[in-house]
């Protein structure tokens, strides 16, 4: 199963059914919504409350892209993934996040280990170090209490646990916050160090290989900038222990960096970086919310899991979500997918969503090597309503473009306040509500006119309608409905990627990248024969940099 071929999707009977219910489709969202439709799209999962009703389908492409998910073998394909067989088949791993949120005393075996001890061991070590510093417990080498924590990382060492924070904002404990360092642009060390106080300050170096070069260059400049701001009596090697731990995969290379290993905390091969939030690499997010909030973090995640696994296919909201997008983008045409969080606690989910799916799924050949012959991975992409509003809606309603958008919000505010006598929660829902009805729904030119709108004007205001959306709503912003949400996108990234037949927790498209980096640096720091081995282009633009360094 993990490596055998995969179904070309385009060989299905139900991918010819597609095809063909994609010629002949004629949205016309104004009479589809009828009450019945919508109780019917209207699904739950966990605490979400997810309204399907105004995407543009109907009874028979439903049927057809259960079917399709089926002639994929997609039921089989979960199941390899929930039970570790190496389905990540270009780097030979099993893909198990899914078991960083099994509970303790669940049970998982794979080559022969017992992967929910090791999770729980790491966990509880994890949980114990968050509270000392919480607690004032643990100190800097000076003795002070812990007041900032920086977590130096990148990408899935990143965006995760500042997602995160940002959104758990009501759950972080006072006098402990939480920077992050990622761009190796020295301006994001140089502003996230300004005014801290070295003697409290801890530094959680995160990076799953432990080889990432932003992340060493990060971690190496911050060493240099504690030990020479610390006062200076203090003992230079006890100051490092103190003030830097490591999360990682590669605990050797933590140790050769000169952290104590007692103050790492590894995890596992088969935890993508993108998928990783929810090991260790979610530290400094312990740390700030504390392990109870933690642990309601993963127990979300877990009823997720739990959900995409066993909830019947017509119900099950990560599948149903994660078959229309292939509908979009594979049959209609759609090239981007818009995430917008009507929660201002979420405005870093996109971006971290931009991660998970197109990391995953920005991919050319399927998992035995073979080139795709459609198009795979949709461009993620959003802001917070109701600033998005103000910016791109107007493509989103008028434009010629198809954008599918996931619209979230949450029915109790982060912060309660009102304006006179109104309540401000409620004027933002106003526009959650209006923002999809509108996009569905429209506005005629003959509803235009009688509005008394001149004749030459009408047909810039008419709106067209039919611009699908899916509104996922949940009680409040908790860290079990955050967890909900993440595994929600984690699962309907999957489901994409096996109807296209692709591995979905490989990233070699980064590589070459990193790699001419390396070869490149010394031109760009002067050596010439470096810099005339490189493409016209390349070699000017350096010239270019050469001239105006200005230092
Ligand atoms: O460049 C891609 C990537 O490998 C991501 O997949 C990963 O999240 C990120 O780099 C950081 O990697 P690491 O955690 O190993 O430093």
């Amino acid at each position: 199963m993990s490596g055998g071929a995969p179904v070309d999707p385009t060989t299905t009977a139900a991918w010819t059914r597609l095809t063909g219910l994609a010629e002949a489709y004629e949205p016309d969202l104004r009479s589809t919504l009828t009450p019945e439709w919508v109780e019917r799209q209207t699904l739950e999962a966990g605490d979400l409350h997810v309204d399907l009703s105004k995407n543009l389908t109907d009874d028979v492409i439903e049927d057809a892209l259960l079917a399709l998910a089926d002639e994929v073998d997609l039921p089989a394909r979960r199941e390899a993934m929930f039970t570790g067989e190496r389905i990540n088949v270009t780097e030979d791993r099993a893909v198990l996040h899914t078991a960083l949120r099994l509970p303790a005393g669940a049970s998982l075996t794979v080559d022969g280990q017992d992967v929910v001890a090791d999770v729980h061991a790491v966990l509880d070590r994890a949980y114990a170090f968050a509270s000392r510093v919480r607690s004032g417990e643990w100190t800097g080498v000076t003795g002070r209490r812990i007041e900032t924590v920086v977590n130096i990382g990148i990408g899935g060492s990143d965006l995760g646990p500042v997602m995160a924070y940002e959104a758990l904002e009501p759950y972080r404990q006072d006098g402990l916050s939480c920077r992050f360092i990622s761009n190796i642009d020295p301006t994001d060390a140089g502003q996230k160090l300004s005014g801290l106080d070295p003697e409290t300050t801890l530094f959680i170096v995160s990076s799953k290989t432990f080889g990432t070069l932003e992340t060493l260059t990060n971690a190496r400049l911050c060493r240099t900038w504690l030990l020479d701001r610390l006062p200076g009596d203090a003992d230079r090697e006890a100051a490092v222990a103190q003030h830097f731990v490591a999360v990682s995969t590669a605990l050797d290379k933590v140790a050769d960096f000169g952290i104590d290993p007692d103050n790492a905390f590894g995890f596992w091969d088969w935890v993508g970086g993108r998928y990783s939030m929810d090991s260790a690499i979610g530290l400094s997010l312990m740390v700030a919310i504390g392990p109870e909030h933690f642990a309601d973090l993963l127990a979300g995640f877990h009823t997720m899991d739990e959900h995409f696994r066993t909830a019947p296919a017509a119900t099950n909201v990560p599948l149903r979500m994660g078959l229309l997008n292939v509908w979009y983008a594979s049959f209609l045409g759609a090239h981007t997918h818009a995430v917008l969080p009507y929660a201002q606690l979420l405005h870093r989910f996109p971006a971290y969503l931009q991660q998970l799916t197109m990391e995953s799924n920005g991919k050319g050949v399927r998992w035995d090597g073979s080139a795709v012959t459609y198009d795979t991975g949709e461009v993620f992409w959003g802001e917070p309503g109701t600033n998005g509003q103000h910016a791109f809606y107007q493509l989103i309603h008028q434009g010629t473009r198809l954008v599918p958008a996931d619209f979230i919000a949450f029915a109790r505010p982060a912060y309660d306040l009102r304006d006179g006598d109104v309540d401000v929660h409620e004027l933002f829902l106003a526009n959650f509500f209006a923002q999809t009805r509108a996009l569905a729904l429209g506005k005629t030119a003959d509803e235009v006119r009688a509005e008394g709108v001149a004749e030459e004007l009408v047909s810039a205001r008419t709106f067209p309608g039919n611009r699908p959306t899916t509104s996922i709503m949940a009680p409040a912003l908790t860290p079990a409905v955050l967890g909900q949400l993440v595994a929600l996108y984690e699962h309907i990234t999957f489901v994409q990627g096996v109807v296209w037949g692709i591995d979905s927790f490989d990233q070699w498209g980064v590589e070459l990248g990193k790699q001419l980096a390396q070869e490149l640096g010394p031109a760009v720091s002067g050596d010439k024969a470096v810099a005339a081995e490189q493409d016209p282009s390349t070699r000017s633009l350096i010239a270019y940099y050469q001239e105006n360094r200005g230092r």
